[in-house]
């Protein structure tokens, strides 16, 4: 339907090196003001696409930006969600350039070339996608739907303030189907769309040990040391066998059955590819299953940072006052992510010794989310990546988290079609993150064929 022209190409891949020079970092308070410079940026160009009541929402936190173009109320509404804001880039040292001055280079992995910079892929790009596919079928008369769309700047930290709005504004929001970029697909040769998204709950926690740090010569062997006290204690979160060893943690796991996961074994996975695009020489998980099925079925526990005492240069003599860990657990469908995160806090406190305090925080959280595979949205979906890849996609239950969509289907009863467009390889959250022109362009031109499909299926439906 649409085959970009080479000056269409250049012209959004230049207003989406714009969009990407913004460090819209949610984490870090001292870049509110480009947040909110972004969701400026955005919603320009939102207008400028064709969309129509076009606002910047304040919130508690970062705003939404909201824009939508309504062209017969009688025909099915579809309802974007994305999110602009990014990770912090830290550590900024292993970029190979500014995370913020976007360059674009040409890999292995996408000849084409790739555009580099924090948010490429998750999600200013996938997000830029949907802008520039509305802005074409806007302008050629040919949008064959209603379109609403909702970007929010606070994702990256748990979308704390969306759920209020949500609440707030369901007649707004009201819509036939969510539709999300904020994925990926198995290789540019291996289209697929994305059933299945893991649950997550986060914790950080603190041991206090002595009221200071002690001289270690003083006072070594004769107080417990936090940091020692700590490593002992999440090296006891899993066994021999990579099993959590939180009890009730598996309680509400369902069961994939084994015809479901020999399904699974059919989409190509290369583990020798895998091992060595991440330089190691084996893999590690839960006996029983397999890499693909360890980070989708199955779910798992892991420190994502850990910090106390001295980490200066050179040496000082120190037993830490302090020790802390921020630690993740992924979840998969049927577990409630409140539950679990009680479960933690009850079995850490109950593991430690007498000789620490323990302090337990409850960051954000969220359930798994399954789509449904029978849908209209689903087929339109499937039909769409056939057409712009010229192959069939595969179903593919994916390891990440969003958060708000069992949200959405919560509050707003609408199911969501996850249309992604990232590889695993383009080092989203990591340094060095990008996003391939392929991919950009092939989203601007598959997204068109969705609502289409969407659109067609919903009326053939009807009669
Ligand atoms: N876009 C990602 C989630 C994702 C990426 C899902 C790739 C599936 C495939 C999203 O921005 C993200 O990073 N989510 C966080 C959770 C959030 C609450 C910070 C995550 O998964 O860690
Ligand atoms: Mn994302
Ligand atoms: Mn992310």
């Amino acid at each position: 339907m649409y085959n970009l022209s080479k000056n269409q190409k250049k012209q959004y891949l230049d207003e989406l090196i714009d969009f990407l020079k913004l460090p819209s970092i949610s984490a870090d308070p001292e870049f509110k003001n480009s947040v909110i410079d972004t969701a400026q940026w955005l919603a320009k160009s939102v207008s400028k696409a064709g969309c129509e009541n076009v606002e910047i929402i304040k919130t508690k936190g970062h705003p939404i930006v909201y824009g939508e173009k309504i062209i017969d109320i009688k025909l099915p509404t579809i309802l974007i969600y994305g999110h602009y804001d990014v990770q912090p880039p830290d550590p900024i040292n292993l970029w190979d350039s500014p995370p913020f001055e976007p360059i674009i280079k040409k890999t292995k992995t996408h000849p084409e070339g790739a555009i580099y910079a924090r948010g490429a892929c998750d999600d200013k790009g996938q997000t830029f996608m949907h802008v520039k596919a509305l802005e074409l079928m806007i302008s050629k008369n040919e949008l064959p739907c209603n379109i609403k769309l909702m970007i929010e700047g606070e994702e990256e930290v748990g979308s704390n303030n969306l759920e209020s709005f949500v609440i707030e504004n369901k007649e707004k929001l009201k819509s036939d189907v969510i539709l999300i970029s904020d994925t990926g697909i198995l290789s540019n040769n291996k289209p697929s769309i994305t059933t299945g998204l893991r649950g997550l709950s986060y914790m950080e926690v603190k041991l206090v040990g002595p009221n200071r740090d002690l001289h270690s010569g003083l006072y070594g062997g004769t107080v417990a040391n936090p940091i020692n006290i700590l490593c002992e204690m999440i090296s006891s979160l899993k066994d021999e066998n990579n099993k959590v060893t939180i009890p009730g943690f598996y309680e509400d796991v369902l069961d994939v059955n084994i015809d479901e996961r020999k399904e699974m074994q059919k989409i190509p996975f290369d583990i020798d590819k895998f091992k060595k695009s991440l330089n190691i020489n084996l893999t590690s998980g839960e006996k029983g299953f397999t890499t693909p099925e360890r980070k989708s079925i199955r779910p798992t526990l892991d420190v994502n940072g850990i910090w106390g005492g001295y980490i200066g240069e050179g040496a000082k003599t120190v037993i830490p006052s302090e020790a802390n860990a921020k630690i993740s657990m992924r979840l998969v469908p049927n577990q409630n992510w409140k539950k679990i995160s009680k479960l933690f806090i009850k079995h850490f406190k109950k593991i430690a010794p007498k000789s620490v305090q323990v302090k337990i925080k409850t960051h954000h959280g969220g359930q798994a989310y399954l789509t449904p595979t029978d849908s209209i949205a689903y087929k339109a979906a499937h039909m769409a990546y056939e057409k712009s890849f010229g192959k069939a996609p595969y179903s593919v239950r994916d390891g990440g988290s969003i958060p708000i969509v069992p949200m959405f289907e919560e509050i707003l009863g609408c199911k969501t079609v996850l249309m992604g467009f990232g590889l695993d390889s383009d080092a989203i959250h990591s340094p060095n993150e990008h996003f391939g022109l392929f991919n950009f362009f092939k989203g601007i031109e598959t997204i068109p064929y969705f609502h289409k499909n969407f659109v067609k299926l919903i009326k053939q439906n009807k009669v």
